[in-house]
């Protein structure tokens, strides 16, 4: 007896843990339920994917929405709207908002928020302060909190624990993996007179790789001495690497398409829109982080999308913020690098479905396996593009990559068996709901 699912992806070449090959997809209730060749069974929607490959849905780890508080540079609807278009089913979203995600109310305000407006799945990073730390261990359990956040530098916004005490206190609150932005905060004051006016090319010269090294090995230690797993995000030196394979046990480590993308060359003609923490440095730091892509010492790429408005980066360096937009170019510029032979399409799937699952213990989601959410992106290895500007969602509208050549392009967006993107266009009102994690709170409807 042929089966009826709601949805048949037909055709495509699959991406997943057993390589990649031809499969059919078949999804009922917005899961997996069949895998193999489909030709003789029905649904009630077929998507033909004839030439394109299939990937789980990639999530994005970093980024910031910018809602509530600076809706004028983003908000959770438009930032999400930029993930679907940009082949992303998931993201994490980053607690430095006004007012900050450090108590429960505004984590539930974020949920309230999104429902219905956000087209993608989303969770929520907690941030930690000095005062919240006794509330940590439940807030990571909350429902659509992906766990802790901590800023040991400080970057957009005043979030900011950097006392090896407070450090220590804020990893022996919990059990979830921390996520950490490590740059030491005394050295970027002691070295703030490092900042030419008006040029921003001495960003990384005042946030050297020193501050890096010097915040990631402190952190490591207080980590082993609390027996508590880290996340450290954005790399951005070689200096930090060999310290991070030394520790795998406890410590993970994000890469951004950024750091690997652009170089300090780019100060040059693009001047403060590459302006980000930390900073995008030399070339000898970026191609140590795609050894350390290529080695494992990378376990997941986050786009860090950080929106901020031309008006705000044409204010003179220092003036002008740190951040730049990413959501929506992380598969196009990740494909483009597939293509140019710099990682393989099943390291770019480790990277962003694969990685995140075992990092955070996502529960159904991050693989194409039977029972595990109908989340897929769906890419045209082979369409070359121009990003523009003018396909950027953010409400900062603009990309550090416009007018660049790529090959490798989202074709489509599939969120629990719903078609949110195609061809470049958002199909139907807003469904994202949060994601769910095993450490976490287990969803008591969906399970
Ligand atoms: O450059 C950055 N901008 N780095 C961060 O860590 C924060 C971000 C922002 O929120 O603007």
């Amino acid at each position: 007896m042929p089966t009826v699912f709601d949805l048949i992806v037909r055709n495509g070449t699959l991406v997943n843990h057993n390589g990649i090959g031809p499969a059919d997809i078949g999804v009922t209730d917005g899961r997996i339920a069949a895998l193999g060749d489909l030709s003789t069974h029905d649904a009630a929607e077929t998507i033909d994917a004839t030439g394109l490959t299939i990937l789980p849905g990639v999530i994005d780890s970093q980024v910031h929405f910018r809602e509530p508080g600076m809706e004028h540079k983003e908000d959770l609807a438009s930032g999400a709207r930029g993930a679907v278009l940009g082949g992303v089913t998931s993201v994490f979203e980053m607690p430095n908002t006004k007012p900050t995600t450090t108590d429960a109310g505004a984590l539930a305000d974020k949920i309230d928020r999104a429902t219905g407006r956000m087209a993608c799945d989303f969770a929520f990073w907690f941030g930690a302060t000095a005062e919240n730390v006794e509330d940590l261990a439940e807030a990571e359990r909350l429902p659509g909190s992906a766990g802790i956040k901590m800023f040991m530098g400080s970057s957009t916004g005043d979030l900011l624990v950097d006392e090896s005490e407070h450090v220590r206190r804020v990893l022996e609150n919990g059990h979830r993996r921390v996520a950490v932005h490590s740059e030491e905060e005394s050295r970027l004051k002691e070295r703030a007179h490092l900042r030419v006016e008006g040029d921003p090319s001495s960003h990384p010269v005042w946030r050297d790789p020193t501050a890096a090294y010097l915040c990631t090995d402190r952190l490591i230690a207080l980590a082993k001495a609390a027996g508590r797993r880290i996340h450290v995000l954005h790399i951005s030196t070689a200096d930090e690497l060999p310290l991070l394979a030394a520790h795998k046990d406890l410590v993970t480590a994000e890469a951004t398409p950024h750091h690997l993308t652009l170089s300090s060359d780019d100060y040059r003609t693009l001047g403060t829109l590459v302006q980000m923490n930390p900073p995008v440095r030399d070339r000898a730091h970026q191609s140590a982080i795609w050894d350390a892509i290529r080695d494992g010492t990378i376990d997941v790429l986050g786009s860090d999308h950080a929106p901020h408005t031309l008006e705000e980066k044409a204010v003179p360096y220092p003036g002008s913020p740190s951040g730049m937009t990413g959501v929506q170019t992380l598969v196009p510029i990740m494909l483009d690098h597939v293509n140019a032979g710099r990682l393989t399409l099943e390291r770019l799937v480790d990277l962003t479905s694969h990685g995140p699952n075992r990092l955070f213990g996502i529960a159904g989601k991050g693989r194409i396996a039977l029972g595990y959410d109908a989340d897929f992106t769906i890419v045209d290895l082979k369409a070359r593009r121009i990003i523009e500007n003018g396909w950027i969602a953010s409400k900062a509208a603009w990309t550090p990559y416009d007018g660049r050549a790529v090959t490798g392009w989202p074709k489509g967006t599939i969120i629990r068996g719903h078609r949110v993107m195609w061809e470049d266009e958002i199909i139907g009102a807003p469904q994202g709901a949060p994601v769910r994690f095993i450490e976490g709170c287990v969803d008591p409807v969906s399970g």
